[in-house]
């Protein structure tokens, strides 16, 4: 049991990725509070669960939601030892096509949502002085640009460059900041990408999912349990020496 007793807060923790590390860290000990702007979700996700796991309402573009969820944790499971930054929203769009509305709704949920709640998250385990463990979730696409996906690619380069400089600022606390780059991963987020590429692409639905799946090294696309085993080395001592860095976990699709 690599996590026994410790308290996560995974924030998007309803779905996806989010829940999956939610089931493999409950597995390894640990106790899950999943924050989700979607609570009813989130409720039937720890439901599964049993006790181990705590649903609570999340908005990370609001502070003062940010702020009202950390402290139900904090009266709920007491403290919080990790922090799983995963929370994000997707579009996609061309260069001359991007609208503004979709600008900010990425760039506040993905970017400002990421840094005020690791902020939130900070001022907590400093205050209590005994370290804690941040993983925010970048992507292969914070990597280098593609042709449709601006804003998503750059919101993702901040989440890279954000992990950097929060890991050099809090590792003098104990507080190691490190971050996960998945690849392309078979969760609702992708439904929602594929759609997307139908529309702009002209393709028949499911096709963009499937090319994509194929051209990955590894041989197929990311299952959201893909991504539990270096989230539970990211949360454990095992880690402790690891600093401001972003791990691909992209069956092969990126190298750096
Ligand atoms: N799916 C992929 O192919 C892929 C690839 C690379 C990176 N990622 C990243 O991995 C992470 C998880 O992705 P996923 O595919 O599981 O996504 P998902 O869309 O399946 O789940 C995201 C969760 O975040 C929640 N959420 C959205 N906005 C929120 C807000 N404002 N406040 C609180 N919660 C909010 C949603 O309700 C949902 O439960 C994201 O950071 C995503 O960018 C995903």
């Amino acid at each position: 049991m690599r996590l026994k007793d410790k308290i996560a807060f995974i924030t998007g923790g309803a779905r996806g990725i989010g829940a999956a590390i939610a089931e493999g860290f409950v597995a390894e000990g640990a106790k899950v509070v999943l924050a989700d702007i979607d609570l009813a979700a989130a409720q039937d996700t720890a439901a599964k669960m049993g006790r181990a796991a705590f649903a609570v309402a999340l908005d990370v573009t609001k502070i003062e939601s940010i702020n009202q969820a950390v402290a139900q944790a904090e009266t709920h499971f007491g403290h919080i030892d990790i922090l799983v930054n995963n929370a994000a929203i997707f579009d996609l769009a061309p260069i001359v096509e991007i609208s503004e509305a979709s600008y900010d709704r990425l760039f506040t949920v993905n970017v400002k949502g990421t840094l005020f709640m690791l902020q939130a998250v900070a001022k907590h385990m400093i205050k209590r002085g005994q370290g804690g463990k941040i993983i925010n979730f970048a992507s292969q696409a914070g990597r280098r640009g593609e042709p449709l996906v601006a804003v998503y690619c750059a919101t993702k380069a901040a989440v890279i460059s954000l992990t950097q400089s929060a890991g050099l600022d809090l590792i003098k606390h104990g507080i190691n900041v490190n971050g996960i780059s998945p690849g392309v991963v078979d969760t609702p987020m992708w439904d929602q990408v594929d759609a997307l590429f139908a529309r702009y692409e002209n393709r028949p639905l499911g096709e963009k999912k499937r090319l994509v799946g194929e051209a990955v090294p590894f041989g197929r696309m990311g299952k959201p349990a893909d991504h539990v085993g270096c989230a539970i080395f990211l949360a454990s001592p095992e880690s402790d020496y690891v600093v401001a860095q972003t791990y691909n976990v992209d069956g092969g699709q990126w190298m750096s």
